[in-house]
């Protein structure tokens, strides 16, 4: 009877829960630049609103070095068991504009591929406005038909997608605040509307960037042109050895601590249905690359990369200008495993780049934000929760997976509160998170704020 109750009140407030979304979606809370540090603080208020609208008691703005915290619980009976869900209202930057169809802070709804009903077109509104509102929605429709079975805490920040590197001092200094039995996270994505699944684990990262220098200062092509080193020329020389002829990346060390996953679990992971020809259509190339011997789905769940993000130096104006450029610079990620350790992968990468350099040029590597990779027991109470609960609403058992990309708090949650987390994402991969025209369907919106009550009391019983 519960669960017609929630449903009834989903679909009496379901205009209104899509409004609430649209209004949240409209406040451009990019993290990574300055400018709008006013906004992406309105978003922690707008937070702060709707879950004191929702119903949750000592809602509050938690001050941090950087973006605040924001709080809220619901203590129904200390007894009862306790789920800490976390989100981040931060957003990636927007960029490039013009690539946009719609401005990515005036969100639109629009029928796309994989979403016949509709999705919501806006930066964050996939990663991760949309599947950390739907928690706000799912909760207040339990607290308005009194169905909610047990304790939550609402912990949302606001520096996620700048590696949160305040989030981790806030949880040290709070400890006790955040006394609970599970984390429950909705920032992952699902395989299809049709299929769902949840992730086992994610990727760690180490992300490094480098700087080459040559001569003291940019010289005449001409002049100096093959008699010094061309400090890009010679970035590109050293990122090219770091893959060999199989792909597989060739620092010393790199693979030391990576766990091999048996036959049997690789087998299990095959299990998720993947159209090639539909990976290569949605993308337009004719053939995938990666590391020999894995399959495409183990490439981004099972195995660690390097990748270069970003690279520059000499001129890159209007037209041509003949200069052998004094520096060179990079922006080198790499993506990480179990039992990989962030900052290990980043000291072997420095001793292996500044090993390869030849002594024409200088090289500085410098580390920025990193994470470790998390797996989550699929033997948990948690998982076993979150797997009933999609079970009930998409009528099919979901398929454990492993997410590609990084979450980095959650391995702290694990090592500071000693809790789990629980990936109960409900997004797409296509739906363009961190790229131009980001969405997020309106059938996964709904579907997660009907999902998510079940969780509660499946994870209560
Ligand atoms: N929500 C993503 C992570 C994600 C997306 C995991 C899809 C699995 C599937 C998160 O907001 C994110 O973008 N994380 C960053 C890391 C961070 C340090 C910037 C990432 O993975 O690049
Ligand atoms: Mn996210
Ligand atoms: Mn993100």
């Amino acid at each position: 009877m519960e669960k017609n109750q929630i449903q009834d009140y989903i679909n009496s407030n379901k205009d209104r829960f899509l409004n609430e979304l649209l209004d949240l979606l409209k406040i451009p809370s990019v993290s990574a630049d300055p400018k709008y540090k006013g906004d992406v603080e309105k978003t922690a208020e707008a937070v702060k609103k709707r879950l004191v609208e929702a119903g949750a008691d000592n809602v509050e703005i938690c001050p941090t070095k950087g973006f605040p915290v924001v709080y809220g619980e619901k203590i129904i009976d200390p007894k009862k068991p306790t789920v800490i869900v976390y989100g981040h209202y931060d957003v990636q930057p927007a960029d490039p504009l013009n690539l946009w169809d719609s401005p990515p802070f005036e969100p639109v709804i629009k029928k796309t591929a994989g979403h016949p009903e509709g999705a919501i077109f806006a930066r964050g509104s996939c990663d991760d406005k949309g599947q950390m509102f739907m928690h706000i929605k799912a909760f207040e429709a339990m607290m308005k038909t009194n169905t909610l079975p047990c304790n939550v805490k609402f912990m949302i920040e606001g520096e996620e997608e700048v590696g949160s590197p305040s989030l981790g001092p806030w949880i040290i200094e709070n400890k006790e605040k955040l006394k609970g039995d599970i984390i429950l996270i909705s920032d992952t994505s699902i395989i299809a509307n049709d299929t769902p699944s949840i992730d086992a684990g994610l990727r760690g990262l180490a992300y490094m960037e480098v700087e080459i220098t040559g001569p003291n200062r940019d010289l005449h092509s001409g002049v100096y042109g093959g008699a010094v080193a061309n400090p890009i020329n010679i970035l590109c020389k050293m990122i090219a050895s770091c893959h060999d002829e199989n792909n597989h990346i060739t620092i010393p060390g790199f693979y030391d601590k990576v766990q091999e996953v048996s036959k049997e679990e690789r087998a299990e992971l095959d299990k998720a249905p993947f159209d090639l020809n539909d990976f290569k259509k949605d993308l337009n190339i004719r053939e995938e690359l990666g590391e020999k011997g894995y399959t495409t789905n183990e490439r981004t769940g099972i195995r660690p990369t390097l990748d270069v993000n970003g690279i520059w130096g000499g001129y890159t104006g209007e037209g041509a200008k003949t200069v052998l450029p004094g520096k060179a610079f990079a922006k080198i990620s790499m993506r990480l495993v179990p039992d990989q350790s962030s900052e290990e992968i980043s000291h072997l990468f420095k001793k292996h780049f500044e090993s390869i350099a030849p002594k024409s040029v200088t090289v500085k590597v410098t580390a920025h934000h990193g994470g470790e990779p998390v797996l989550v027991p699929i033997t948990s109470k948690g998982f076993i929760a979150a797997s009933k609960a999609m079970e009930e609403t998409y009528s099919k058992k979901p398929i454990p997976t492993r997410g590609g990309g990084s979450i980095p708090i959650v391995a702290l949650f694990k090592k500071e509160l000693g809790l789990d987390s629980i990936l109960f994402g409900f997004g797409l991969d296509s739906d363009a998170l961190h790229s131009p025209n980001e969405h997020y369907g309106l059938f996964n919106y709904y579907k997660g704020i009907e999902t998510i009550p079940l969780f509660y009391k499946y994870f209560t019983a």
